[in-house]
């Protein structure tokens, strides 16, 4: 049965020699499957990981779990993979821990902030009894366009002596499309609080953000990079050229059969991941002392 593990050497070895590793969201099984195909293509580590509505939309997070197990069997991924819970609340959390998930995001973001690391340290004290880890989120992350919030570099201490294994700190980045005249991220603030903590930082709304201020924030600490809208975009445009294309509509050869009809798409998914994780210098398994990745806490083993 494959087992997951939580990923923290794997991030400070990224932090350390300034590379980052992708944080691909999954949203089905073509996804899932797209995802494990680019880490078995370019031998690299997998962070897969799933938000509380996808998990929802997909039937639990349960079903993600299992997914994610048989998907990592059936393909015969011999890179590690690491779960983690995207944006969970308290609740969500405490039941992805429960279930084995090998890394959970408490995103307490909208609580009071002594509210967030109060809840934030319990998480942290449940997920390492079981050897998985825990990211937290601080400042704000803005939505679709807009309203984000800088994170302190007071905070980022107080939530990396918590013992959080990565902090997700708001620094002028976004969730989905960025606007027009968006003002860039916060590399001021970037560097305080990576000269402050060594955690490894995590950089969220990672899709569209110009190469060369993503490059510049994996210098100054980044390590992990959430990506969800680049590849529905990726996606949706090759599933448009086949429609366009007018291949749905042959009926001798079936081209409506969801096989075909997701194929281009979940084909752009794995391709797309590929070439993150070239620019991003995504470090590949075989370039690595296998042995102190696999020493990882290893979750499900059997
Ligand atoms: O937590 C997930 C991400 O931050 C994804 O953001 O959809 O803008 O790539 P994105
Ligand atoms: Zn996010």
């Amino acid at each position: 049965m494959a087992f997951l593990v939580n990923g923290n050497e794997i991030l400070k070895d990224a932090r350390r020699n300034q590379y980052a590793v992708g944080a691909y969201n999954t949203n089905n099984l073509e996804w899932t499957r797209a995802l494990v195909s680019g880490a078995k293509e370019t031998r690299t580590p997998l962070l897969i990981q799933v938000s509380t509505g996808a998990a929802k939309y997909m039937g639990g997070y349960k079903l993600v779990r299992d997914l994610v197990l048989n998907v990592m069997d059936s393909m015969d991924i011999d890179v590690p993979v690491i779960l983690n819970l995207d944006h969970g609340d308290f609740e969500s959390a405490k039941e992805c821990i429960e279930l084995g998930y090998s890394s959970v995001m408490f995103d307490g973001h909208k609580l009071p902030v002594e509210e967030n690391l109060a809840k934030t340290k319990e998480i942290v004290r449940l997920a390492h009894e079981r050897g998985i880890a825990v990211e937290a989120e601080i400042g704000k992350i803005g939505e679709n366009q807009g309203g984000g919030e800088l994170a302190s570099v007071e905070d980022a201490i107080r939530f990396a002596e918590a013992g959080v294994d990565r902090l997700a700190c708001g620094i002028g980045n976004i969730h989905g499309v960025y606007p027009e005249g968006w003002e860039g991220l916060n590399f001021d603030r970037l560097k305080e609080i990576s000269d402050a903590v060594d955690v490894p930082l995590v950089l969220h709304g990672g899709s569209g953000i110009p190469q060369d201020q993503v490059k510049k924030a994996i210098s100054l600490g980044i390590a992990k990079i959430n990506i969800n809208t680049e590849f529905q975009l990726a996606f949706q445009k090759a599933t448009r050229e086949y429609i366009e294309a007018g291949h749905d509509q042959d009926r001798s050869n079936k081209g409506f059969d969801p096989r075909k009809l997701l194929r281009p798409g979940t084909d752009a998914i794995t391709e797309s991941m590929k070439e993150m994780i070239s620019w991003m210098g995504t470090r590949p398994i075989d370039d690595r002392d296998s042995k102190f990745v696999f020493d990882e806490a290893s979750l499900n083993e059997e």
